[in-house]
């Protein structure tokens, strides 16, 4: 993989092409206009560099909104080097122009980026890597992770130093950590402490999603979280918006890049009814679609039928669905028996953050099954009695390997609590033990605040008299804790 490895102009870098550099730069300049949070917190910390000194390894989805993200980071003091967190999920344009920066593609002058669309995932976990090799043997200090994977592998990467023996992939992990084991030991036999040495001075990690967060919890209540960190997933700001508004936005968008199938009249299946299967149920009713939903969790379920969608089984619909999108962020959620038995052209879509939500190892177990490259990303599995489905980025993130993931504006609330959360972590070291932690709610209000003025929408503001009367100061927070919106 060190083949794709270049420096030019003293920034190492593995991209796909420079020459893209000035398509991406002007995606982003467009990014930065819809994305005023993001723009507010980089004028206001501009001046005071609350980044510098630190050493930021990000593995994140790497999109022109990414690159604005990235380079607010930069502009608030930080070194950072980035990754995307999925192999389909890069926009070579906006990964050129991160690399160029201010420079020329001759002459790049921006930020480290190791990432391209269609990463095998040998070189994923390359990718991964690379990250963290920060020039002239400086350490990375902080993570900005998306579905856990930088931190999964320095943390695998100390059991490995300190045992000896390389951590096994748990049985129901997700088919990349095989290889991600055989990229740390390779690493390790360079030198055997590396890992050990980053986790020993990491102030922390900010997490963006759900399936990033499960994975810090079941560390820390374990006691084998290595430092500290932030769920920024939690915060209103971000999943109620980003998980929802921004999947009603981007589904849509892949499945008409990937099928341009009418959307309108189909029976659609959303399995899963949490923050991701509201927002893929309300984009397939706002097509026109008729949705129904399968759940686990009563409370959800209720939800459902209250919104007016048929709760059911999988079982009952699996041969009259003609949309199956899976939103659980569990495993084996659609099974290759389910697959063989959908209806001819059926299209199956996974939204969730890893690929093992749907059965693809059995898939192309099936006997006598052919996959056919319609394009990239869009296979069609043809079954031996001749019927067909078809399976959009290979059972991975669709709205982001078929389309480009959440427009800019919801991304402006994630990415502000990220920096927001970022600078918590980085400046006080002392505040946190190795635990997980959410950003305090005045923060949360402060990002949504950003945002209003961009729509139109103007606060009212309390009378003294009316936030005694509900017991809140007159500049918030507006809401306690426990509060579910
Ligand atoms: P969530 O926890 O709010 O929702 C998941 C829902 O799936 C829950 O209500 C759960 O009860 C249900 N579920 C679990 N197992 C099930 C099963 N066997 N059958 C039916 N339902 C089942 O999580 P959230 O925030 O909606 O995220 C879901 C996944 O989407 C995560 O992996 C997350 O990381 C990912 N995600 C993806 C994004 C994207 O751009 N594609 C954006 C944000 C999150």
């Amino acid at each position: 993989m060190s083949d794709k490895l270049r420096k030019s102009n003293g920034v190492e870098f593995a991209v796909a092409d420079l020459g893209l550099a000035a398509l991406g730069r002007d995606q982003i300049r467009l990014a930065e206009h819809e994305m005023p949070g993001l723009m507010a917190t980089r004028r206001e910390y501009a001046e005071s560099q609350p980044l510098k000194g630190a050493r930021i390894v990000g593995s994140l989805h790497m999109t022109v909104q990414t690159a604005v993200l990235i380079e607010t980071l930069v502009a608030l003091g930080a070194q950072v080097r980035w990754v995307s967190c999925n192999i389909f999920s890069t926009q070579d344009e906006a990964a050129a122009a991160v690399v160029v920066g201010e420079g020329t593609p001759e002459q790049p002058a921006g930020t480290p980026v190791f990432a391209w669309k269609g990463e095998t995932l040998e070189e994923y976990w390359w990718c991964t890597d690379q990250v963290f090799r920060f020039p002239d043997g400086q350490l990375a200090n902080m993570i900005v992770d998306d579905g856990g994977d930088a931190t999964v592998l320095l943390h695998k990467g100390v059991e490995f130093e300190a045992t000896g023996v390389v951590p096994s992939a748990g049985e129901n992990d997700p088919e990349e950590y095989g290889i991600l084991l055989r990229t740390l030991a390779a690493s390790l036999a360079e030198d055997p402490k590396r890992f050990t040495r980053i986790a020993e001075q990491m102030r922390g990690v900010t997490e963006e999603t759900t399936a990033g967060v499960n994975r810090l919890y079941r560390l820390a209540a374990e006691d084998k979280l290595l430092f500290p960190a932030i769920n920024v997933n939690d915060s209103v700001t971000k999943s109620k918006f980003d998980n929802k508004y921004g999947i009603r936005h981007s589904l849509a968008d892949g499945l008409n890049r990937a099928t341009d199938v009418m959307i309108g009249g189909k029976l659609a299946v959303v399995c899963g009814y949490g923050d991701v299967g509201k927002g893929a149920a309300d984009a397939l009713r706002g097509q026109g679609a008729r949705v129904v939903v399968t759940e686990v969790d009563p409370i959800c379920a209720l939800q459902a039928a209250m919104e007016g969608l048929e709760v059911v089984r999988l079982e009952d619909v699996v041969e009259k669905g003609d949309i199956f999108i899976t939103t659980t962020g569990n495993f084996n959620i659609i099974m290759a028996e389910h697959m063989a038995r959908m209806k001819h052209n059926a299209i199956v879509g996974n939204v969730g953050h890893f690929d093992n939500e749907i059965d693809m190892a059995g898939l192309a177990k099936v006997p006598g099954i052919r996959k056919r490259e319609i394009k990239p990303q869009v296979h069609e599995w043809v079954f031996p009695d001749g019927h067909a489905i078809l399976v959009l980025s290979e059972g991975r993130l669709m709205n982001l390997g078929n389309a480009t993931g959440h427009p800019s504006f919801v991304m402006s609330n994630s990415f502000t609590n990220q920096v927001i959360a970022q600078i918590e972590l980085f400046t006080n070291v002392r505040g946190y033990e190795r635990q997980v932690y959410r950003l305090p709610k005045h923060l949360d209000e402060k990002v949504a605040r950003l945002h209003l003025d961009a729509v139109g929408a103007r606060l009212t503001t309390l009378t003294k008299e009316q936030a005694e009367y509900i017991g809140v100061d007159v500049a918030g927070p507006f809401k306690p804790d426990h509060y579910r919106y």
